[in-house]
This record gives structure tokens, sequence and C-alpha cells, in this order.
């Protein structure tokens, strides 16, 4: 007899992996599927990070490492920490998970009791809602809207804060919209999280180096109010196009540090010290040995904005960040298409997806329906042809 834990029950599948294997299945039935659902770079790893972690192996970094990572490499975090996000934080302030998604559960499992809340503005990314619940939060989500550019303002937030409040979870830049909390925005939240020494911030900052300019980035941690109730994250596989190397991390007070650091020791011990050898290299390099990649997304964004404006029906405003754009497709809703009525946007990803062979994530995903999000870290010829088929399939929609 099957007998699944509650636990196992509840847990759901992200929405983005459920769409990029529907889109899997339909290309193995010979289907030219173009995937614009995932979020990840189409970039292969700078070389000469990849020559790092060659260089470790020769040198035997093969063994069992601190849990929280080498300390030679949370140190050169905790200067990266310093010298990009004017935060100050000790090496015994941050610990090197496997992959921020490792990261995030950690510092939830160490700060939320059952029964506490946890707020999440939408957009959100997918697994902070799973993660959240997974450790019992009652989670309020906060709605946000394209004309607020997708972010809440402090009144909201103020206004949904309780006793019981204990974390609030936000990335800037925003995946899915590319939303960047700017450092008047961050200031007037820090404000508000001030004024309630019971409430945490956990500010994901992984798409930091995915930037087009017209919004700075900046860490909340940064701000002095903050500094003891803020957990940054941030990690490698954005920005540095290293998703399969999984490294994650984060820079905390040292209490929560230590708390992520004994699941860690349960749960995985450090993570894998090739890759964390890579990392050193990564966190220490200039940021602009990556400007090549955040030059060719920033003529993409420029691109795909210009053609998604042009489906009828589209409605979009040039995301600052991160490399998605998410165009609310609320003015479709109701047309039908061989008498099927498309009712919510997970039915007009559906749709797009049979009958325009193009694989997206309905806004309903990221806790916003009525968007939908195309990930540009393609090729400009894919993503021409994917918006082309778009069109198409939006132009067979009857009233
Ligand atoms: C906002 C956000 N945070 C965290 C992650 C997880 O990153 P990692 O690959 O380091 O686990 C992702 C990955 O999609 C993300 O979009």
């Amino acid at each position: 007899m099957e007998s699944l834990s509650k636990r196992a029950q509840e847990m759901g599948l992200p929405m983005t992996i459920e769409m990029a294997k529907k889109a899997r299945e339909l290309s193995a039935t010979g289907k030219n599927v173009i995937s614009l659902s995932l979020g990840e770079p189409d970039f292969d790893t700078p070389d000469f990070i990849k020559e790092a972690a060659a260089q470790a192996m020769v040198e035997n970094y093969t063994h069992y490492m601190p849990v929280p990572g080498f300390l030679d490499v949370r140190e050169s975090i905790a200067a990266k920490f310093k010298r990009d996000n004017g935060i100050d934080y000790t090496a015994d302030q941050i610990v090197i998970s496997t992959g921020a998604k490792q990261s995030l559960l950690n510092i939830f499992l160490a700060l939320v009791n059952p029964g506490e809340e946890v707020i999440i503005p939408a957009p959100y990314w997918v697994s902070y809602m799973d993660q959240a619940k997974y450790c019992g939060a009652e989670v309020k989500v906060l709605s946000t809207t394209m004309e607020g550019g997708f972010k809440i303002t402090a009144d909201q937030l103020e206004k949904a804060i309780t006793p019981k409040s204990k974390v609030l979870i936000f990335s800037s830049p925003n995946n899915p919209c590319g939303a960047i909390y700017s450092k008047e925005d961050l200031a007037a939240i820090a404000a508000v999280v001030a004024k309630h020494p019971n409430l945490y911030i956990i500010s994901d900052e992984i798409y930091e180096l995915l930037n087009y300019g017209e919004v700075k980035h900046v860490s909340i941690a940064s701000f002095p109010e903050v500094y003891n109730q803020t957990i940054t994250v941030n990690g490698l596989s954005k920005g540095f196009a290293m998703t399969g190397w999984r490294v994650g991390y984060i820079g905390a007070p040292s209490w929560i540090a230590k708390a992520c650091t004994k699941f860690q020791s349960n749960f995985t011990s450090g993570t894998n010290s090739i890759a964390q050898r890579a990392c050193k290299t990564a966190v220490e390099a200039d940021t602009s040995s990556v400007n090549y990649m955040i030059e060719k997304f920033a003529s993409r964004r420029e691109k795909m904005v210009g053609w998604i404006k042009e489906v009828p029906g589209f409605e979009l405003e040039t995301p600052p960040g991160a490399f998605y754009v998410f165009p609310r497709i609320t003015s479709l809703l109701g047309k039908k298409f061989n008498g099927q009525v498309l009712k919510n946007s997970l039915d007009v990803s559906m749709y797009l997806l049979e009958e325009g062979l193009v694989s997206t994530v309905p806004g309903d995903a990221f806790g916003l329906p009525g968007y939908i999000r195309f990930s540009y870290a393609a090729a400009e010829a894919e993503l021409e042809e994917a918006v082309k088929r778009v069109k198409v399939a939006v132009s067979n929609l009857e009233d």
C-alpha cells in the first residue's frame, strides 16, 4: 500500500519545471517546440571559472570540507559583499550551499515556526511558496500591478504586518517580471521593517548582475537599520551561467548562519568542493568579466520587448532586470479556440504550447494570474520565431 507522508503529498512540483517537462514531451513526438519556460542562461560557464575547477581537481580538493564552506571562499564572498553591495559580513556570517535554492530552504527552516507568517509579494519565484509552506508558514501574498512596476509599497507592507509576521521575502531583480527595487523603494521598506524587530527580510539577489542600467541594484542589508534583520541570498547560477554547478550563498546575522549550517550538516554537508573553488574565482573576478553576457541579454531584451508589444492583446513595460518578459494577457481571456474558452493564464500558456509550439509559464505559477512569462535566455532567431508563432496563434483565437 502506498503511504506517502502528508509532507510529500502536499509538496507541489514547480510549474516552471512542469511546463518544461510538457514541452519536452511534445518535442519527443517530433514537434519543433521553442522552450522559453526555464530560467537559465543559454551561455556556457566562462572559461576562467572552468579552469579554476580543473585546477582544484589537480590540487586534490576532493575531500569533505567545512559545512558552511571553505574559510577562504567565505572570505572572498564577504569581500564581494563589501565591494559590490556595501555590506559588512565576516566569514562566520557566510554559508555556501548547494544552490540558492538550498540557501533559501535553510533560512526558512532556521526562522519559521508553524503558524508564523511569511509575506511574499507577487509575482514571486515559485519555490518560495512551497518552501515556506513546507515549514508550516501561513503565507500572505501581496499583489502588485504592472502599473506599479510590480513592486509593493511600504504602506502595503505596513498594513500586512501582524504580530505573527516573521519573514518578508522578495527577489530584486525579480523573477518572473524583472522589476528592481530602487534605493528609495528599499529605504521605505527598510523603515517599515525596522519598526518590527521580530520580522526578517530574505533578500534574494541572485539576478544582481542581470541589470540593464535603468535602476541601480541596491542590497537592503546595506541599510543599517535592517542589517541585523536581513539575510542576503545570492549565487552563481544566473550571473555567471553556472546553474549546473549548484552554488548559492548567504550573508546573515551569525546566529542565523549557524542554524543554516546545522541543517546543512545533517542534510547535505558542505557544497561540492570543486564548485566551491570555482566560486572563489567567480566572486573575486571583476564583474565586467561577464559583461559580454549582460550585453547580449540587453540587446535581446530590447528586441523581445518590441516584438511582444506587437502581439495583439499583450501589454508590457520594459523590465529593468533579469532575463524575462512578463506581459499582461488579460484581454485574451474569454477568447476561444475550437470552442474551448481560455479562462486564465494557464489556459493561455497551454494554448501557446499546443497550438504555437512555444512554451511559457503562466502567471498563476508566480501568484499573479493574468500574465505569462517568456524567458529571453535563448538565441535571438529563436526568440523572433517564437513571437511570430505566438502572433499567429493569437490571431487564430475567436471572440
Ligand atoms: C529568484 C530565484 N531565486 C533563487 C533561484 C535558485 O537558484 P539556484 O540555481 O542557485 O538554486 C532561482 C532560480 O531559478 C531564482 O529564479
